[in-house]
């Protein structure tokens, strides 16, 4: 067992004076390419981080239901309407009873340790165990592709975001070592391999801390899925997966120019995806780093969702040899990726710091992690 799957068991056992019956966890991720694709019916990239939340389940048919998280050390009753953390498990719960046709009663104690609110996906993370955990606890029997659209939709109604089926379906489906093709529309995937330890490279990530205020990033996020909706509509097709750059002329006018913009990203992102895929299943990493790049400078003209810190780290990145580097999540603030030569993960962090104190940009925390496994049932 993970120490952090151990700290769940032992978060139950303390609370509720008992063993749990299993134990699950699931990772956050980051998106090596293909963003905002998702609700495009398009391709993304993700590959899971070596951060979890483990969920330790038991007490089937309880008649208090219960959710306990060690990190807050805070119990909330399984069915009231509380609001914070608690939403993500409940609302999973709630979306499977309602597949099962019952209410699933059940206590439940949580341990995470993937960093919040820096668009790790935490609450996919949160989500993915939830549901994993039920569905072995309740012998549910649902595909994990199923549960991810459970969690999709739990998360969906908890912060009132359009998000796509993404962070859920890389927490539940990723594998270690390997990065993870996703059909958004077919929802179909494969594994493409990602040994960054063979190439000598890292995989760093920085967080820039900019507050993706919920309410921002959300209104952003839904204005950004609204215009590419409109952009389809412009275009005749149903999702923009199905749009080619010879569609742009249908977008020419002044009207249509955020729509063109967004179009562009859309429509290049997705070849781009499936490019770094092919790439990575060569070898060829310095091709794959190209199109991490590229797909940067995307976000930052047409899908405009960077921010100045991420540019910065991004342009930082490349004076330090990374062979790719770009914004990763929903953006507005949030992470930046970097793939960099392991000897010289040190000297970017400190060039970064000393950039971002000079632009007095908010100290930015760093992490490097590595392709890891997506949900598992333990114990
Ligand atoms: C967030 C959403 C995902 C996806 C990304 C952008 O992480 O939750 O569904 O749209 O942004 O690629």
């Amino acid at each position: 067992m993970r120490e952090i799957e151990e700290r769940a068991a032992r978060a139950y056992q303390r609370r509720f004076g008992e063993q749990p019956e299993l134990i699950a966890s699931a990772p956050g991720r980051v998106n090596l390419i293909g963003e905002h694709t998702d609700y495009n019916g398009g391709f993304a990239l993700p590959c899971a981080v070596d951060r979890r939340v483990a969920v330790a389940v038991g007490d089937k048919g309880s008649d208090e239901g219960s959710l306990y998280s060690d990190d807050f050390d805070d119990e909330r009753s399984l069915w009231d309407e509380e609001g914070g953390w608690s939403e993500y498990p409940r609302g999973v719960a709630r979306i499977l009873g309602e597949n099962a046709e019952h209410n699933l009663e059940f206590r439940a104690a949580f341990a995470g340790e993937v960093p919040r609110a820096s668009g790790l996906s935490s609450s996919a993370a949160i989500e993915s165990a939830t549901a994993l955990a039920l569905d072995s606890l309740f012998e549910l029997g649902l595909g994990r592709t199923h549960l991810a659209l459970a969690c999709q939709r739990a998360e969906n109604e908890s912060l009132g975001v359009q998000s796509g089926i993404l962070d859920q379906y890389a927490s539940l489906l990723c594998g270690e070592g390997t990065a993870l093709l996703i059909d958004c529309r077919s929802l179909e995937a494969e594994p493409v391999p990602l040994d960054l330890e063979a190439a000598g490279l890292s995989l760093v990530v920085c967080d820039t801390r900019v507050e993706r205020g919920l309410a921002s990033a959300g209104t952003g996020y839904n204005d950004r899925r609204a215009a590419c909706e409109r952009a389809a509509e412009k275009i005749g097709v149903e999702l923009l997966r199905d749009a080619s750059e010879e569609d742009f002329e249908r977008l020419s006018g002044e009207e249509s120019e955020e729509e063109l913009k967004r179009a562009r990203h859309i429509v290049t992102e997705n070849a781009r995806v499936l490019a770094c895929a092919e790439a990575l299943r060569a070898g060829d990493l310095g091709r794959a780093g190209e199109l991490m790049y590229a797909s940067h400078a995307s976000m930052r003209d047409d899908y405009e969702i960077s921010t100045r810190e991420l540019d910065t780290f991004v342009d930082l990145a490349r004076e330090h040899g990374a062979i790719g580097a770009r914004l990763t999540g929903a953006g507005f603030g949030g992470c930046a990726l970097a793939l960099v030569r392991s000897g010289e993960v040190r000297g970017l962090r400190e060039a970064a710091l000393r950039r971002f104190a000079q632009s007095c940009f908010v100290e930015p925390v760093f992490y490097e992690f590595w392709p890891a496994a997506g949900a598992e049932i333990s114990g």
